[in-house]
């Protein structure tokens, strides 16, 4: 690749939405503009990349949009070049799709990528990096479970509608004097169900970290019960599981790189409850409600940041590498080290070691 300055960049958004990719979007086309270079919006994540689908983004496309939830650009997590779903006779089959990625890329005239993406989409940049593209990361995903940054954006609008959520659901259950219990996404980490468990005052929070204990649960809402607190929340990830037991699923769909659907654990925990409690329980599953609608002022911030820094690293030509938050401060990692591990919610985290001093279970006897 030539050293030559940076005149044209492509961005794209990868992998399931989330609150905040468009205040990116426009965090890096404005100054993009500003420095005279052309911004190409690819449309629908790395599947525009694969199928040559592209919009020029002016100035006028990103004015406006820092509210708006969603992607201008439409996002896809069946995209994924080297794991590329096809029909033929009827049946899916698997293809590497990567050479016509990089046809496009180079027939686009582009000097870098910025890709806005969680795991899977730093995944994908790290092999299209190998292949010779130019490519900053921007770490994106409702489920925090980047290890490399502190923070990615999108994890505090999902926050968000779960305390609200939880709220809601407080009035409701000490009015009826029921068992509440809300399952909220995170995949196989338990972020979500942590913070926003904290933030809306739960009772138990279930998370994958830290598999259960049924016995624990029922003790906890019994005896809670008999000291006069006759309603319970239980705030439970998707990704949770009891002692010995495994994950719920809703089904496999095989044209993602990881097929597994999760959810319905909520649904077991409220019948299990309920049967050996002899309390009332019902469920509520909270669902793509935490990706959809406007980011939080947090999330807009951070991703304002985000934007303006990868911008910042693609005029540098510091290539392969993603933007972090690190304490207060946007840094930047090699995307190599970025997915080298899943960030996961140890057992002495502080959020843990909070919630249970306030009295929360997280369904185990010991931490
Ligand atoms: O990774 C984000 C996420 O919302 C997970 O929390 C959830 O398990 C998954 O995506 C849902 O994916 P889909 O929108 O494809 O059902």
């Amino acid at each position: 690749m030539s050293q030559s300055k940076i005149k044209r960049i492509g961005i794209l958004t990868g992998g399931g939405d989330c609150p905040g990719l468009n205040a990116v979007i426009r965090g890096v086309a404005k100054p993009a503009h500003d420095h005279g270079l052309s911004v190409l919006g690819i449309l629908d994540g790395f599947e525009g990349l694969v199928e040559g689908k592209a919009i020029e983004l002016y100035n006028r496309d990103v004015s406006g949009i820092i509210a708006k939830g969603g992607t201008i650009l439409g996002s896809s997590n069946k995209g994924d070049p080297f794991h590329w779903p096809e029909e033929i006779n009827g049946k899916i089959k698997i293809m590497d799709r990567s050479k016509d990625a990089l046809k496009n890329y180079q027939a686009w005239d582009l000097d870098a990528l910025v890709a806005i993406g969680g795991d899977g989409t730093m995944h994908i940049a790290n092999y299209l990096s190998n292949m010779g593209m130019n490519i900053v990361g921007v770490p994106k995903t409702i489920d925090n479970d980047l290890e490399a940054t502190d923070q990615t954006f999108g994890h505090d609008s999902a926050v968000f509608v779960v305390t609200e959520a939880l709220d809601r659901l407080h009035t409701t259950a000490s009015a009826h004097h029921r068992i509440m219990v809300c399952e909220v996404m995170g995949r196989y980490a338990g972020w979500i169900a942590l913070n926003g468990g904290l933030a809306g005052g739960a009772d138990i929070i279930l998370i994958p970290e830290i598999p259960f204990d049924w016995n624990v649960i029922y003790d906890h809402v019994l005896r809670r019960n008999m000291k006069g607190k006759r309603f319970s929340i239980v705030c439970v990830a998707e990704g949770a599981k009891p002692k010995n037991g495994g994950l719920v699923t809703k089904g496999k769909d095989i044209k993602r790189t990881d097929p597994v659907q999760l959810g319905g654990i909520g649904e077991v925990v409220a019948k299990k409850i309920s049967e050996n409690t002899g309390l009332e329980t019902r469920y509520t599953v909270l669902g793509h409600l935490q990706r959809g609608g406007s980011p939080t002022p947090y999330d807009r911030i951070l991703s304002t940041k985000f934007g303006t820094n990868a911008i910042q690293l693609v005029i540098k030509r510091k290539f392969g590498r993603m933007v972090a938050l690190k304490g207060s401060e946007i840094k930047s990692v090699r995307i190599v080290d970025a997915i080298s591990h899943q960030k996961l919610v140890k057992p002495n985290d502080q959020g843990v070691l909070a919630a249970s001093a306030v009295g929360v279970s997280f369904g185990t006897e010991k931490l």
